[in-house]
């Protein structure tokens, strides 16, 4: 299919190998920070922080959390430019909730007087609550609506990277425990431009499943 969006989604795909010295400019960076600040989420519930790591000193802290497992993505860490921790917040409160309606108040989406009848549609928070109180099933599942969005994002861009489910949840609750303050990050994101001789996938096609097998238009 010759579709620029096409074209540019066929060409993506998941760095092994990154350039050291190449980095993504501060442009680009703002405009994937964007794109990620603008993905959309179940209620606009948005319980997600995104915690950009690009100084040399939190590099080696995400480094060390590769202590303990997953060893086979610590060596992206140093040598991409980026990597985006999403996180996501493990209880949803009616006060969260209050204050994504405080800010569509802010924003003219909503006036005071709708406030209360806006509160309805919390009642999706309140139906993904598990056993323990707790929605982070629901709330992980949007922070991976802000992942595909930076693929996308990224591809247009011609950005490499590599979305990492592979890192120690544990220890970077413990390593990141400030930035992360009680959200919890089981995906992670590297970005930069891959090493030219030594990224094994650059060269392999794209292979995915048949669109019959996907796909049913009724
Ligand atoms: C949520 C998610 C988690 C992933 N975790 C890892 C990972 O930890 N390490 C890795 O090398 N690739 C990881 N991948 C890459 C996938 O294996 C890859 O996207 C898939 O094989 C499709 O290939 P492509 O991205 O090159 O098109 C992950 C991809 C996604 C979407």
């Amino acid at each position: 299919m010759k579709d620029a969006i096409i074209q540019d989604l066929q060409q993506r795909y998941t760095a092994k190998k990154y350039d050291p010295s190449k980095r993504v400019s501060q442009q680009d960076l703002a405009i994937l920070i964007e794109a990620l600040r603008l993905s959309a989420s179940s209620i606009n519930s948005q319980p997600w922080k995104f915690i950009v790591i690009e100084s040399e000193q939190a590099k080696q802290r995400m480094h060390d959390s590769f202590a303990n497992m997953y060893q086979f993505n610590q060596h992206h860490i140093k040598a991409c430019s980026h990597v985006i921790l999403f996180a996501h917040k493990m209880e949803y409160t009616r006060a969260d909730y209050e204050g994504v309606i405080n800010k569509g108040i802010q924003d003219k989406r909503l006036t005071e007087a709708q406030k209360e009848a806006a509160f309805a549609v919390y009642a999706f928070a309140e139906a993904n609550k598990d056993a323990n109180g707790q929605h982070s099933a629901w709330t992980k599942s949007q922070t991976y609506l802000a992942l595909g969005n930076a693929l996308h994002t990224l591809a247009r861009l011609h950005i490499d990277s590599t979305p990492m489910e592979g890192v120690d949840t544990q220890l970077l609750n413990e390593i990141f425990a400030d930035e992360l303050a009680g959200y919890e990050c089981h995906v992670a994101l590297a970005i930069g431009y891959h090493h030219e001789s030594e990224d094994y996938n650059a060269a392999l096609p794209k292979s995915r499943k048949a669109l019959e097998e996907v796909v049913t238009v009724l």
